[in-house]
């Protein structure tokens, strides 16, 4: 297996790893895979030749749930299947609704602002990281991608922008956790008539409300910007506050109190993780494994002529605890 680094820009460099001699990226060591993954939070799979439909077979090995974002796009949902809309039993929905682990693997929903002959960029962002379903992990599988240079997908590591970042600003994001509203799409068109409470079972999240009529969950999510990493002692500053015009599904969002977060500050992240900005140029059957709590990703501008085709695989909770291979004894703090 031939080992490299991504890029300088993120903490630990990131990894690509490429066969050496014809090794299959199904059968590698899952226990080296999690630790490389926790040590990196990005790791490249590059020229192992897969197949979009070979891709949950691998995203399978390191998942014990997939996020609830795909049912966004499940093609119908009755009024008796609504009931059983239950964020905490994912599989018991999926069966309900038919929806095959090959449904996870969807087209990037990135591609709403539609700038005539072009995608405008997408600012950088975790996935999801405004909703009470937010992955721990996310695939990026590259079927196409001809485009001049064009429509690079920009990473960033949360880590590393965490600690280029000023007291002040670290003070106010360790202090304030940002508030969203929320307006998640569940079904296609009307469910039912009228508006119903509904509990999700997730730290930060309340208000919900069923909105039958139009098939939507109207939904406060609190979550702080910045949390903990896989690694000792680091912070991964990893949200979605660089979010331009923000995403469809929020409404509004901002302080706990209401109010915007300084302008001072949003600034000074996005300057800093403009110096920090990595442009991964794809290669057809490129394969990523991204920590989404610690990368934030977003998109370069292109052309609609242009051949991209990234593919999406969200894992909501890993089958591995979260730092399980970065947690050292006493006295040995050390990442090897
Ligand atoms: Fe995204």
């Amino acid at each position: 297996m031939i080992e490299k680094i991504i890029s300088d820009k993120f903490f630990g460099g990131g990894l690509i790893m490429s066969p050496s001699n014809g090794e299959n990226v199904r059968k590698l060591d899952y226990d080296v895979i999690i630790k490389l993954f926790e040590k990196h939070g990005v790791i490249l799979f590059r020229g192992f030749n897969l197949k979009p439909e070979e891709i949950t077979e691998i995203t399978d090995l390191y998942t014990q749930h997939y996020a609830h974002d795909a049912l966004r796009r499940a093609s119908r949902m009755g009024q008796e299947l609504v009931r059983t809309v239950d964020y905490d039993s994912h599989d018991a929905l999926l069966r309900a609704h038919r929806i095959t682990q090959a449904d996870m693997v969807k087209k990037k929903d990135e591609d709403w602002k539609v700038d005539y002959d072009s995608y405008e960029e997408m600012s950088l962002h975790s996935e999801s990281s405004y909703a009470p379903d937010y992955p721990e992990i996310i695939w990026f599988f590259c079927n196409e991608f001809f485009t001049n240079g064009r429509g690079c997908t920009t990473l960033c590591d949360g880590i590393k922008l965490w600690d280029n970042l000023v007291y002040e600003t670290k003070n106010f994001f360790l202090l304030n956790p940002i508030r969203y509203k929320l307006t998640i799409p569940i079904a296609e068109k009307k469910i039912g008539n009228g508006t119903k409470k509904w509990l999700i079972n997730q730290q930060g999240a309340g208000d919900g409300l069923l909105d039958l009529s139009n098939g939507l969950l109207n939904i406060t999510q609190i979550r702080f910007a910045v949390h903990p990493s896989r690694l000792p002692d680091k912070m991964c500053f990893s949200n979605h506050i660089l979010y331009r015009d923000t995403d469809p599904n929020i409404l509004e969002w901002g302080t706990i109190d209401g109010n915007k977060i300084p302008q001072n500050i949003l600034d000074e992240v996005k300057e800093k993780s403009k110096e920090l900005t990595y442009d991964l140029d794809w290669k057809k059957n490129d394969f990523v494994m991204l920590d989404n709590k610690r990368f934030i990703h977003g998109r370069r501008t292109f052309k609609k002529s242009d051949k991209r085709d990234i593919m999406i695989v969200e894992t909501s909770s890993a089958n591995f605890a979260y730092g399980s291979t970065t947690r050292r004894k006493i006295n040995q703090n050390k990442i090897s």
